[in-house]
């Protein structure tokens, strides 16, 4: 494992997120983005006309959702990948301590990890979401392949899914805005040891014992 630390002038900061990760963040996010906003005009079925017409939406919505995958396949897949794997790992990784804090709305004490159980959540919500979101479109957009009863079902499950990524979405920026150090971290992906050892410090203890390795070797 590469040695992460870079010292600046006046304090010591940890490489939170690669490239591959801020890119395929990036590109989720203005798929998402796209999707939402087409995504109204297409259920309340009245702003059509006022910028494009209903065929060019219902492409667009279309089309970005069929490549809504394909940054997170891309970012996954190939040598590029080794930290979004390493990442996907932790977040399917759960303590006992995590899910008591999670339980208890963050009251109970916690050594949190690089991710804290909300932001896990928020991540395993997201890709099954991609994954629901990608089944029910294909059916209502390729319907003459499925009976019926399926594509009345498809329908619905789809706007349930799509309402609550509007919930999720809409906290996740919340979120993202409130908590600057994290929001400059997917942007530049550096973020300060002060705040690894406040807000994530079972993660800033693994990386001082690899650095501690790394010099000793
Ligand atoms: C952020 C993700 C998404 C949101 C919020 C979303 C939301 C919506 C909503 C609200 C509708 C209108 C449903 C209705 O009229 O009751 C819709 C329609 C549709 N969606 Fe999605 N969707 C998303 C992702 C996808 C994906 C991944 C696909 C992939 C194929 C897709 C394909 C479609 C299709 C084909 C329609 C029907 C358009 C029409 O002809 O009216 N959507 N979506």
């Amino acid at each position: 494992m590469a040695l992460t630390h870079a010292a600046t002038p006046s304090t010591l900061r940890l490489l939170r997120f690669d490239r591959v990760q801020r890119a395929a963040h990036w590109a989720n996010a203005a798929l998402f983005g796209v999707l939402m906003a087409t995504a109204i005009p297409l259920y309340f079925g009245t702003l059509f006309g006022i910028v494009l017409q209903r065929h060019v939406i219902e492409m667009i919505h279309l089309w970005c959702g069929v490549a809504l995958p394909v940054p997170i396949i891309v970012s996954l897949l190939g040598p590029w990948g080794h930290q979004m794997r390493h990442d996907l790992r932790r977040v399917n990784y759960w303590t006992r301590d995590e899910i008591r804090w999670l339980l208890s709305m963050g009251k109970t004490p916690l050594q949190a990890d690089k991710f804290n159980p909300g932001q896990k959540l928020n991540t395993i919500f997201i890709g099954a979401s991609i994954v629901v979101l990608l089944a029910t479109g294909s059916m209502l957009q390729w319907f003459r392949f499925f009976p019926v009863p399926w594509r009345t079902g498809a329908t619905f499950v789809h706007d349930v899914f799509a309402w609550v990524v509007f919930v999720v979405v809409g906290g996740h920026i919340v979120m993202a805005l409130t908590h600057r150090d994290s929001l400059k971290s997917i942007f530049t992906g550096w973020i300060s040891v002060t705040w690894a050892r406040a807000h994530a410090t079972h993660w800033f203890k693994e990386k001082s014992t690899e650095s501690d390795t790394a010099r000793s070797e």
